[in-house]
């Protein structure tokens, strides 16, 4: 594993640089991100370089033999750019230019804008491309879909919508213009989505423009990455990536990119219901689940986060080093922490690096330095690789379409799938989060929560996987609409019907209501422990067509009128099966759900786990690791009789 840091060597006084330099080499830093923010130290005027202050900088970290990853500093264009060329923008939904002196304030389709990216990128890539300890790009900083309303990006919205549709007429039959008057005649009319509560706009619309403000941030990507490969062709190219409010189609925005990064930065106080104690894992799994590949952490946590919010707890004693461990057994290879030092001035100066403001190394230091010799010893899984047998489908508009339309109080789309995450990683099982589209070859078992908007080639993906002998588990809201946003005119859940053997005769948005779920699934009930269970939230009231009932919905509770009926089924078809979750369970029915689904299907599991530790398993050639992380407060037992302090990890390697 490789250690490494942000470094923003423009904040600091030149002397201060070798020092740094030195004591990063001292304790083992092989890796440096520099220049995500610089570009006005870059270009101080317009067509007017200075590099010679990166060159030193370059210099002094080539010298100590440690890699450098070089950014496009085009987060944060300099100020003569926005009084110059106030067209680079961005409009709010509201129709107003945004207030610039912050970041990430520019228009990113705008043509003079990615002029003047493309001239900064020529000549910092032209300068560093030969020095072989660079050995990244990052583009930009934690991109977002696009959503600027300015006139070039709404005409660009507009093209979108006519390659998508070709006449107006069509986009009428698509979304069923006729409510509300919402017919259109010219693509004049055709506009983005306007200020106000987004839920009044129309459905099928505010999800295209989010596909549309998600492919124009990609294209923004691939324009930069292309401006790169012109100067540089091999060094890998990436971005930043986070969970945001308006999220990019992840999969989408790494397809032409060499690997994912993440800025990870996870709770510094755990939760005490363990509802969410395995959702670092969760995330980590989803990053690594984009490109079906091993990723870096690009900004790790490393001290209190802070700023435009009060400040955090600071990380309990092992979290530094536990939570990049996590990465790691995640699939991160490589981790960098944000950031050196906190930063003295600008906005950010109470979201904390590895130093405080006074430089002197302390309680977070020493543990980070104890960080990099432990990820020297396990160079020999840098590369491993994480094969698992379960898979959780994550689907971009999905998400957008279950945020936009809430479907009951209390669930989110994440949330949905959380919920199954946990279960199996609970028991040990490894779990991959991809991309619902995504081939289901390698996988024995697959979870498909939520399915609200019908994705053809999904739907035919679940049922050959189920045909050819997989387990498949879906949930309430599957099939519930087009894709166009719009609801299909048949009984649920619509196209899985034959899947699942169930219709859904009439559905429950509980929201905080409870209700009682009676297991009668034999095999279920042993596991659980007992019969009782909850349903919340949702409830969806089954009629098995061919499916046997697994619970039903008891005599208890908020939904008197449906006590007896069928709530969770299980479907043989073809060589495989299809589960039916139609409620919301609470926790400990997800735990004995999952094991019961591996136990029918064969997948090997562990039932003495200890809660809120995790285990994964890379392997290359011959050789594994298993890992054992410990994501609580609590001291833990494990089944090799060691003990794992709060937030340690520990390997195990086999031959
Ligand atoms: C994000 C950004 C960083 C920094 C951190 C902490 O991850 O990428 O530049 O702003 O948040 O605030
Ligand atoms: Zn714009």
């Amino acid at each position: 594993m490789r250690i490494g840091v942000d470094y923003y060597p423009e904040q600091w006084d030149e002397t201060m640089w070798e020092q740094d330099a030195d004591r990063m080499k001292e304790i083992g830093v092989e890796i440096v991100r520099v220049g995500e923010f610089a570009w006005s130290r870059m270009e101080p005027t317009e067509g007017v370089y200075d590099f010679a202050w990166l060159d030193r900088v370059v210099q002094i970290f080539t010298d100590r033999e440690i890699d450098l990853v070089l950014c496009t500093p085009t987060c944060t264009p300099p100020q003569w750019a926005f009084e110059k060329y106030p067209e680079i923008i961005q409009v709010g939904a509201d129709g107003a230019k945004i207030p610039i002196g912050i970041r990430g304030h520019r228009c990113v389709t705008n043509a003079t804008y990615r002029r003047l990216c493309e001239k900064i990128i020529q000549a910092l890539v032209e300068r560093y491309h030969d020095n072989p300890r660079i050995i990244a790009y990052q583009i930009d900083n934690e991109v977002e879909a696009n959503h600027c309303r300015c006139e070039e990006c709404t005409q660009g919205f507009r093209a979108w919508m006519q390659k998508k549709y070709g006449t107006p007429q069509a986009v009428n039959a698509a979304y069923r213009n006729t409510v509300w008057s919402g017919e259109y005649s010219s693509w004049e009319e055709v506009k983005p989505p306007t200020a106000g509560v987004l839920q009044w706009q129309n459905p099928s619309l505010t999800l295209d423009y989010n596909r549309y403000a998600s492919d124009s941030i990609v294209d923004y990507i691939e324009f930069q990455r292309q401006c790169i490969r012109k100067w540089d062709a091999t060094v890998p190219i990436t971005t930043n990536n986070w969970f945001c409010e308006n999220m990019p189609d992840f999969y989408d925005l790494f397809e032409h990119l060499d690997f994912v990064s993440y800025d990870n930065y996870p709770l510094s106080v755990l939760p005490e219901d363990e509802e969410s104690l395995y959702s670092h894992a969760f995330h980590l799994d989803l990053m690594r689940g984009i490109k079906q590949q091993n990723f870096w952490i690009m900004e790790q946590l490393s001290g209190a986060m802070g700023s435009w919010m009060p400040m955090s707890p600071t990380p309990r004693p092992g979290m530094i080093r536990g939570y990049a461990a996590q990465a790691f057994a995640h699939g991160a290879d490589t981790v960098l922490h944000f950031r050196w030092r906190t930063a003295c001035s600008g906005a950010e100066m109470y979201w904390h690096g590895i130093l405080d403001h006074n430089n002197v190394p302390g309680r977070r230091y020493r543990e980070f330095a104890e960080l990099c010799s432990w990820a020297k010893k396990w160079k020999e899984a840098e590369g491993a690789v994480i094969q698992n047998e379960v898979a959780i489908l994550y689907g971009s508009a999905q998400e957008y379409a279950f945020k936009l339309q809430h479907q009951a109080e209390g669930m989110y789309y994440l949330e949905q799938l959380k919920l199954f995450h946990d279960a199996f990683t609970s028991i040990g099982v490894g779990v991959d989060i991809i991309n619902e589209t995504a081939s289901l070859e390698q996988y024995r078992i697959v979870i498909a929560p939520t399915l609200l908007i019908t994705n053809e080639e999904v739907k035919d993906h679940l049922y050959h996987f189920a045909e050819d002998g997989g387990s498949v588990v879906l949930t309430n809201r599957c099939g519930v609409k087009d894709s166009y946003n719009c609801c299909i005119m048949q009984a649920l859940p619509t196209v899985y019907e034959e899947l699942a053997g169930v219709r859904v005769e009439e559905y429950d948005a509980i929201g905080s209501h409870e209700h009682d779920l009676q297991l009668c699934d034999s095999a279920w009930k042993q596991v659980h422990g007992e019969q009782s269970a909850k349903a919340m939230q949702w409830c969806d009231i089954l009629a098995p067509t061919t499916a046997k009932t697994m619970a039903v919905y008891g005599p208890k509770g908020f939904s008197l009128f449906y006590g007896g009926r069928a709530a969770v089924t299980c479907n043989e078809y073809g060589e495989g099966r299809a589960y039916y979750v139609g409620t919301v369970m609470n926790r400990s029915a997800y735990h004995s759900l999952a094991q019961t689904i591996v136990e029918e299907t064969g997948v090997s599991y562990r039932n003495d786990l200890p809660p809120g530790v995790e285990v994964t398993v890379r392997k290359k050639g011959q050789k594994s690791w298993t890992f054992v992380f410990n994501n609580t407060m609590h001291s833990q037992k494990i089944w090799t009789g060691d003990v794992l302090q709060p937030f340690e990890m520990q390997v195990y390697p086999e031959k």
